[in-house]
């Protein structure tokens, strides 16, 4: 058959892929396929509409660089980096959840002592965290690595700030013999993710905000155990019931304790008010 109709040509594409040799390749496109005719055909898309999607797409590649991904921000504002995640990391009940990476990691924060201020010179409430990192059977995982980012108390990261002003907020803790971590930074912020392109027009139009729940990343790793890319949720924040990349988990949404000014855990003595957060992460082995 050459000449085909709507409903025949998704059975000409797929039969196009008859010696594709890739088994993998071939399930993946032939949803693909399948599914993207469908959404065709159910919203009768116009020629009109088809044209403002390929500029859309070309629009959302052309923001694209080595400091912003703006494909990545689609994938997460549509829900579908949090579900590939959650596909992927399935909640066990036991081991703590993972949630997005999102676009401000910055590989090779530097290694800093327990207890280290990782946030010296960074605006926001000062804000103690400690806890430990263990493995599903219970047991503590000594020299299990947390490598810690946020923004500031306003919301703003390092990448995000005026001029290089180089890392902020940033750093690797390893836990000591008893599996035990702790370090200094801020009470995090919400804050809107990059608006300034495609996406952000995106969500306008689509009457949705841009905002994140105030929230500290970590990617918490350990020898003979899978790593887990996460985040702690402060509980009570602005946005936690509609985090703009569907990210919370209820596991991840911990108390920021308030204390009034005076002397903080490691005896510094401050006078201003301080959190404190207090969280065991639990990695699976493997
Ligand atoms: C973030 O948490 O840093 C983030 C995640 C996804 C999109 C934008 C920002
Ligand atoms: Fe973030």
């Amino acid at each position: 058959m050459r000449e085909f109709d709507e409903k025949s040509v998704t059975a000409a594409v797929l039969a196009r892929m008859d010696d594709c040799q890739d088994a993998r390749f071939k399930q993946v496109m032939t949803s693909l396929v399948t599914h993207l005719h469908d959404f065709v055909r159910d919203v009768k898309l116009t020629e009109a509409e088809w044209i403002t999607a390929i500029q859309f797409l070309t629009d959302t590649g052309k923001m694209c660089s080595d400091k912003r991904q703006e494909f990545i921000l689609l994938s997460d504002t549509l829900g579908v980096s949090i579900l590939v995640i959650t596909i992927n990391n399935p909640a066990d009940g036991g081991t703590t959840d993972s949630t997005v990476l999102g676009p401000y990691y910055w590989e090779g924060a530097p290694e800093l002592p327990l207890g280290a201020n990782l946030a010296v010179g960074v605006k926001g409430e000062p804000t103690y965290y400690s806890g430990r990192v263990l493995s599903n059977d219970g047991s503590p995982i000594a020299g299990a690595i947390l490598d810690v980012w946020s923004g500031d108390g306003e919301g703003t990261y390092d990448m995000q700030m005026e001029g290089d002003v180089g890392m902020k907020a940033r750093g690797r803790i390893r836990t000591d013999a008893q599996g035990r971590y702790s370090f200094r930074s801020i009470k995090p912020e919400f804050y809107p993710v990059p608006t300034d392109g495609p996406v952000g027009r995106m969500l306008n139009k689509m009457g949705r905000h841009p905002m994140r729940p105030g929230h500290i990343h970590m990617i918490v790793s350990a020898v003979g155990h899978h790593a887990v890319t996460t985040h702690l949720f402060a509980a009570g924040s602005q946005y936690i019931d509609s985090d703009a990349v569907f990210g919370v988990k209820e596991s991840l949404i911990t108390p920021f304790a308030k204390h009034p000014a005076g002397t903080a855990p490691d005896g510094t003595k401050l006078d201003v008010p301080f959190y404190t957060v207090n969280y065991d992460f639990r990695l699976r082995k493997g």
